[in-house]
């Protein structure tokens, strides 16, 4: 990982999201706050080949805020925790193993709760 970073700002983010840059400590000029909804969702358009994606966030609430990975419209992981980091200036990194070949890909994070994602900042490859 850490070959190619693809920042949230520069993202698709689901109806009711936001970019917003009002908590500090996040890379680029923004990140992504996702509506509080289940179905939530923001998709990054990559280059591979990778083995690792890399999600940069925070969480500043005290439950987990767990999404399905999707790769080319393809769910990868389900449930996946981002788990809480203290505040929401307070960035940490999820990482999931991946097999992505080379060339164009889709990645999608969909919330499964009704608190919809994590603030999202980048995704490495
Ligand atoms: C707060 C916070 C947002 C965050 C939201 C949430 O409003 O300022 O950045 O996205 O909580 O709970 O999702």
């Amino acid at each position: 990982s850490g070959a190619a970073r693809y920042e949230a700002e520069s993202a698709t983010v689901s109806a009711g999201g936001t970019i917003d840059a009002n908590h500090a400590g996040f890379s680029g000029t923004g990140f992504a706050n996702g509506a509080n909804a289940v179905g939530s969702y923001v998709e990054w358009q990559v280059t591979g080949p990778a083995s690792a994606l890399t999600f940069g966030y925070a969480n500043g609430t005290t439950a987990a805020r767990p999404v399905d990975i999707a790769v080319d419209g393809t769910v990868v992981a389900t449930g996946v925790p981002f788990p809480p980091t203290g505040a929401w200036t307070t960035w940490s990194t999820v990482a999931r193993p991946v097999s992505l070949a080379a060339g164009a890909h889709t990645v999608r994070v969909t919330a499964t709760t009704a608190d919809g994602p994590a603030n999202l900042d980048y995704l490495d490859l």
